[in-house]
C-alpha cells in the first residue's frame, strides 16, 4: 500500500486525489491519508505529490513509519475526498519543514 507522511501536513496540495483510481484520500483538516485496504498499489500518486509526502510502504524514508498506523487510523474517520482543492496560501512556506506531525489536526 501508499502512504502519505509528514511532509504533506500543512501543505495538502491534493494533486494526488485526482489522480487515484479507487478514490481511497481521506482528508482532514491539514492533511489526507491513503486508505491501506482500499489502496490498489497503482503508484499513480506518488509522482503527482508537489511535496513529495506519498511513498510505497516499502519505501518510507526514515522516521516515517510511524505514518502507516496513522494512514489507517485516521482513514476511517475521515470523510473521502476525490476531487483536487486548493491549497492552503502558507503551502509552499511549509513544504519540508521538520517535526510538522506536532501540527497535525484530527
Ligand atoms: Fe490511489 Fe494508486 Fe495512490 Fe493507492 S497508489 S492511493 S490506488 S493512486
Ligand atoms: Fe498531500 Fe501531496 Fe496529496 S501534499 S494532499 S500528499 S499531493
Amino acid at each position: 500500500t501508499f502512504v502519505v507522511t509528514e511532509n504533506c501536513i500543512k501543505c495538502k496540495y491534493t494533486d494526488c486525489v485526482e489522480v487515484c483510481p479507487v478514490d481511497c484520500f481521506y482528508e482532514g483538516p491539514n492533511f489526507l491519508v491513503i486508505h491501506p485496504d482500499e489502496c490498489i498499489d497503482c503508484a499513480l500518486c506518488e509522482p503527482e505529490c508537489p511535496a513529495e509526502a506519498i511513498f510505497s510502504e516499502d519505501e518510507l524514508p526514515e522516521g516515517q513509519r510511524q505514518f502507516i498506523e496513522l494512514n489507517a487510523e485516521l482513514a476511517e474517520v475521515w470523510p473521502n475526498i476525490a476531487e483536487q482543492k486548493d491549497p492552503p496560501e502558507d503551502a509552499k512556506e511549509w513544504d519540508g519543514k521538520p517535526n510538522k506531525i506536532e501540527l497535525l489536526e484530527r
